[in-house]
């Protein structure tokens, strides 16, 4: 296992998977990615072929070999590989053509890190680092391979570092992460597209010729589509067929293309979208391109997501809170948007402590002129006439209830209406003697700036070392238009959009290490910026603005294909549903939201006694299961609902000792069919009893003939059932 070269066949092995890739020539191609294979040298699949218009380089007579049919390692424009390219550099003589050769490599114990970047670390884990060095002689440009090999995680990291070996400057006008070729085309491509309040919604579809893909050019990496994306064989299912996963370690633009050539082979790319990027780099500077998380599972799309989870888990989600019990929260949003009173969140948080709820947290409001989405952003000032008495006594009066307090920022903004933005105009995204777009009446703080981050730091050390601060939401509400910095030359305009997300690495890095003990809630309008690379620095995300259990349910089932439920934010709301007018019963609510971090977001002070009382048991309950929740492996038992009448998943011990099923049925039937649900993840000959019954069954009952659903009167009823291995 780990990481073998013989002879340049460079073979990287997991447990269960191998990825090869060989030297020839000097160009490095790609042989191979799947279930192990030895150290074979995989490039005995390699046929020459005289295919028209695919020509060769200058040195080679050969007609068979092209570089435009081979599967290689790390594509450059120009030289005569037409496809998707992940490397496109314009020199000073006006030339745009890069080709890259071997240079050497190395292997190194342990996780490479990268610069002012988030990537998976080692942790616990065994892992090891291939680097292999690549040039173009004529104009001394470098890149550097990452490989991160994590033999029991079944992960295989990708980065890379441009480095500007020549006197002359560079500009990178596309710098992708990866490629990874594929001598075939027979595979599907999975990816989670969405909008506000409905993010990462799966979609399948066959590989056709030409492109398919998934970017965001939003800034962020969006709502919209997210940076994680499967290509799977097309007989692939939850528990069986080929997998391949690629999530992107990056919070900004990006492009995930599936490209099926003329010879159909397939190529992934996955990078940097390059609209208005153009990096410079003066001699002797480099560009780190961030990193992409791979794995591949032969057993289906619940072994990859598996892997992620674990991975996610463990060696991406950092500090305190990876480990610590999280507690569980009550949000104060939807219970009063901007209108509070210090006693109001004092009463919430008296009521919420005897139910069990562990933390308040006070949302947006707080600060500044804030009575509306019109006015305040950037005013990182206590608004005392609001807050009477002042934060600190707030807080103080909160903790006195036994509850811990949290707060809302969204650092990244300003408003117009602010004292911020009249004194500071230029620290907005907005182009000189230009009309610019607003989006929530917001416009966006330039982060690629250091002095700009510096103020907003500085402001929020203040209030967060101002009282007992134990939590802090991160949000960002709106995407990024009129992209120009005042403190940018004209020909590094380009560089904005990936300097602002750098900007914001850097910023959370440094609160991070400032504050070790807060637990940092990312929040992006909900899930629009649920991504590997926040969740380096926000073990949770709030998943979506939409609390609707049944809406809940999509956006859960697909966020579970790439992300753990440990990063899930997710609460219960009240009903009828602020975002759709449903409702669902508090017992649905709660299982849902348990899918998650798990918290409300609710007026407690106004539940019946009836929902008060079902409360603390769900509370108590979570706190009962949250290992088994946060740790355990999780099964999607059903789609998300668009096709089956319930919907199912489960946590399974990963010692198998015990399991929590967790059933939705969607809408009620006359005359209803009767469904049986497959458990998954148990020992098939342990005994598991029904927590709280006598009722028994066997292993491999449960997993092969299945757990009945009884029938449930009325829509969105739910069931879960705990079942605990029984020793008798
Ligand atoms: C965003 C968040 C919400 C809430 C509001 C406050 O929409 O996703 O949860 O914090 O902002 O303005």
């Amino acid at each position: 296992m780990g990481i073998i070269c013989k002879n340049h066949v460079f073979t990287l092995q997991t447990k269960h998977t191998a990825y090869q890739m060989k030297e020839e020539g000097g160009f490095l191609f790609h042989n191979y990615y799947g279930p192990v294979i030895g150290d074979m040298d995989m490039s005995y699949l390699v046929r020459p072929l005289d295919r028209g218009f695919s020509g060769q380089p200058q040195e080679i007579v050969d007609r068979g070999f092209s570089l435009d049919t081979r599967l290689l390692e790390y594509p450059s424009y120009g030289t005569g590989d037409y496809r998707d390219y992940c490397l496109h550099a314009a020199y000073e003589d006006g030339s745009q053509v890069t080709d890259l050769r071997f240079v050497s490599y190395e292997i190194k114990e342990g996780k490479y890190a990268l610069e002012g970047l988030p990537a998976m670390y080692q942790g616990e884990e065994k892992a090891e680092t291939l680097e292999i060095t690549l040039e173009d002689k004529y104009k001394n440009l470098q890149v550097v391979l990452y490989y991160g090999v994590f033999e029991n995680l079944d992960v295989i990291t990708r980065a890379c570092k441009i480095v500007n070996k020549g006197e002359y400057k560079v500009r990178l006008l596309r710098a992708y992460s990866m490629a990874l070729d594929f001598d075939h085309k027979e595979l599907d491509f999975l990816h989670f597209y969405g909008r506000h309040a409905m993010e990462r919604k799966m979609e399948r579809s066959s590989l056709q010729h030409g492109f398919q893909g998934v970017e965001s050019r939003r800034g962020y990496s969006s709502h919209q589509q997210n940076p994680f994306a499967v290509l799977c064989k097309p007989d692939a299912t939850e528990e069986y067929g080929w997998c391949y996963g690629a999530s992107f370690v990056y919070s900004g633009n990006f492009s995930i293309q599936a490209e099926v050539s003329q010879a159909d082979t397939t190529r992934l790319t996955v990078g940097i979208q390059d609209t208005q990027f153009e990096f410079h780099l003066e001699p002797g500077e480099c560009f780190t391109a961030p990193e992409v998380i791979l794995s591949f599972s032969d057993k289906g799309l619940g072994q990859l997501s598996r892997n992620y989870h674990k991975a996610i888990r463990n060696n991406v989600c950092r500090g305190k809170y990876k480990t610590a019990r999280r507690p569980v929260l009550i949000n104060n949003w939807e219970a009063t948007y901007f209108d509070f009173t210090p006693e109001k969140l004092v009463a919430i948080a008296k009521d919420a402590k005897e139910l069990g709820i562990e933390m308040l947290v006070m949302d947006d409001g707080w600060f500044g002129k804030r009575d509306s989405d019109f006015s305040g952003l950037g005013d990182w000032f206590v608004n005392e006439k609001k807050l009477k008495g002042g934060l600190k006594n707030l807080v103080e009066e909160v903790n006195k209830t036994g509850m811990k307090f949290g707060i809302w920022f969204e650092p990244e903004m300003i408003s117009e209406d602010s004292d911020l933005y009249r004194a500071h105009p230029d620290w907005a995204l907005t182009i000189p003697g230009r009309p610019f777009s607003r989006a929530r009446h917001q416009l966006v703080l330039d982060f690629s700036r250091e002095d700009v981050r510096t103020y907003i730091f500085d402001r929020m050390c203040e209030i967060l070392e101002s009282a007992n601060i134990e939590y802090v939401k991160w949000d960002a509400n709106r995407h990024l238009t009129d992209v120009w910095s005042a403190q940018l030359p004209a020909d590094r305009q380009g560089e904005v959009f990936h300097r602002y997300i750098l900007g914001l690495y850097d910023f959370l890095e440094k609160l991070t290490q400032r504050f070790p003990d807060i637990l940092i809630e990312g929040c992006s309008g909900g899930g629009g910026r649920f991504d590997a690379g926040m969740m380096y620095y926000h073990p949770q995300i709030w998943c979506s603005d939409d609390t609707d259990a049944i809406e809940r349910l999509e956006i859960q089932y697909g966020t579970s294909f790439g992300y753990p439920v440990s990063t899930v934010g997710s609460h219960v709301s009240v009903c009828p549903n602020h975002q759709t007018g449903r409702s669902v019963s508090m017992k649905t609510r709660g299982i849902v939201a348990m899918a998650g971090t798990f918290g409300y977001e609710l007026d407690i002070t106004k539940l019946s006694e009836d929902d008060k009382e079902m409360v603390k048991v769900q509370v108590e309950e979570f706190k009962k299961y949250y290992d088994l929740i946060q740790n355990g492996d999780y099964y999607r038992l059903t789609d998300d609902g668009s096709k089956s009448p319930y919907v199912a998943w489960e946590f399974a011990a990963e010692d198998q000792s015990e399991a929590l099923l967790n059933v939705v049925v969607l809408r009620a039937k006359a005359n209803p069919m009767l469904h049986t649900v497959l458990v998954k993840g148990l020992k098939p000959d342990a005994i598991y009893r029904v927590e709280g019954t006598e009722e028994e069954y066997l292993g491999s009952a449960l997993m092969n003939g299945g757990y009945p659903v009884p029938v449930l009167w009325d829509d969105y009823q739910s069931i879960q059932v705990h079942f605990v291995e029984f020793l008798h």
